[in-house]
């Protein structure tokens, strides 16, 4: 089959990770018998620099033509980069919500899983640690405060800022039913996390959440309060198959999610909504401190591309051959610097794409 993809490089490291991971993807072209066209989408201070906006409407035109969208990261720094004294809505960011936004892609998975490999990257004791954790969170991902009216006045010399948090049990419902569906492909359990003694939106979320649950009987659903999941997320992350949450519990929770597998740069993630379009991207940021030096992980990118295959293309053996590629290179030793332990290979962004191009 023949898979046109569009690609943003984005700002910082994005274009190294870029790189291999496409590498690895004509790999699986190579190997399966797929042709993957790429077509690069300008989006973040690149697109800023060149156009003056961080998406512009033709990028996003391409990119809803696509039959997916490969993200790198936006962003720079932002003490440092003259892209932050721009509004806010012109600024590397705006144009990640806004590409959600514009796809409609409203259901964000971010996989957290310890890798054997690298439990001594883990942050947490051994007792907590067990035999591992593989959880995903489901974050919804076009609502909620980062989407709802905002505005900072002035009365009396006194400066105010509002921001609000709306959701319609339609979203609810939408998002609900993905992290049933994937909890139906995993371990049958789901999570749902809100701040139900304080907010509305979270009293709705909380019975619409239940009133899914009905359509779902093999499915166990448990409430959690967000503070009490940040808690329970270091105390006990192994209860935890699917955490279906709302957009900024979400945020928070899948960095701390990222965190306690000890490796953010490993940590791949998917952007879905309705149809088969989706945005996939690593879950860590642009890194500008360590852009163009050849020291980026690129796995998380990678694996991104994998999730890409078995989401928007349903290339199930393909995808695990990216996965089981990844392993076999961690087990021989190879790391980026910043999984790097004791006794291990350090490689650089490219040397760790062509090690794992060449497994598979
Ligand atoms: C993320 C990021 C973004 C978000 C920022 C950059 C707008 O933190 O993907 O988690 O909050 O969604
Ligand atoms: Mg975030």
């Amino acid at each position: 089959m023949n898979y046109n993809i569009a690609v943003i490089p984005g700002d910082g490291i994005g274009p190294e990770i870029i790189t291999e991971a496409k590498k690895v993807l004509d790999r699986i072209g190579e190997n399966y018998g797929h042709s993957f066209q790429y077509t690069e989408v300008l989006m973040g201070g690149v697109s800023i620099d060149a156009t003056g906006v961080p998406l512009t409407e033709e990028a996003l035109e391409t990119a809803k033509n696509s039959d997916s969208v490969l993200l790198g990261a936006v962003g720079g720094n932002v003490g440092q980069s003259n892209w932050y004294n721009l509004p806010p809505h012109l600024r590397p960011e705006a144009g990640l919500l806004a590409i959600r936004k514009g796809l409609n892609l409203f259901a964000n998975i971010r996989p957290a899983v310890l890798y054997d490999e690298l439990k001594g990257a883990c942050p947490l004791k051994d007792e907590i640690i067990g035999d591992g954790f593989d959880f995903v969170v489901m974050r919804e991902l076009t609502g909620g405060l980062y989407f709802g009216a905002r505005h900072t006045t002035e009365e009396n010399g006194v400066r105010k800022a509002t921001d609000t948090l709306v959701y319609d049990e339609k979203e609810i419902k939408r998002i609900a039913r993905w992290g049933f569906e994937i909890a139906m492909k995993r371990g049958k359990k789901v999570c749902s996390v809100d701040k139900a003694n304080v907010l509305d939106s979270s009293r709705l979320w909380r019975q619409v959440t239940k009133e899914v649950a009905k359509e779902y009987p093999e499915v166990e659903l448990t409430d959690m309060l967000v503070d009490n999941c940040a808690m329970q997320l270091v105390k006990n992350p192994r209860q935890f198959d699917v955490i279906l949450t709302e957009n900024m519990f979400g945020d928070i929770l899948s960095d701390e999610a990222s965190m306690i597998t000890g490796s953010i740069g490993m940590l791949a993630s998917a952007s879905l909504g309705d149809t088969k379009l989706g945005l996939y991207e690593p879950s860590h940021g642009s890194a500008p401190d360590i852009a163009g030096q050849n020291k980026a992980n690129p796995i998380a990118t990678i694996l991104s591309a994998a999730m890409m295959l078995r989401y928007s293309f349903d290339l199930e053996k393909e995808a695990d051959s990216i996965e089981a590629a990844v392993k076999a290179v961690l087990k021989k030793g190879y790391r980026t610097v910043d999984i790097m332990s004791e006794s291990m290979k350090l490689v650089g962004t490219r040397e760790m794409g062509e090690l794992i191009k060449a497994e598979i």
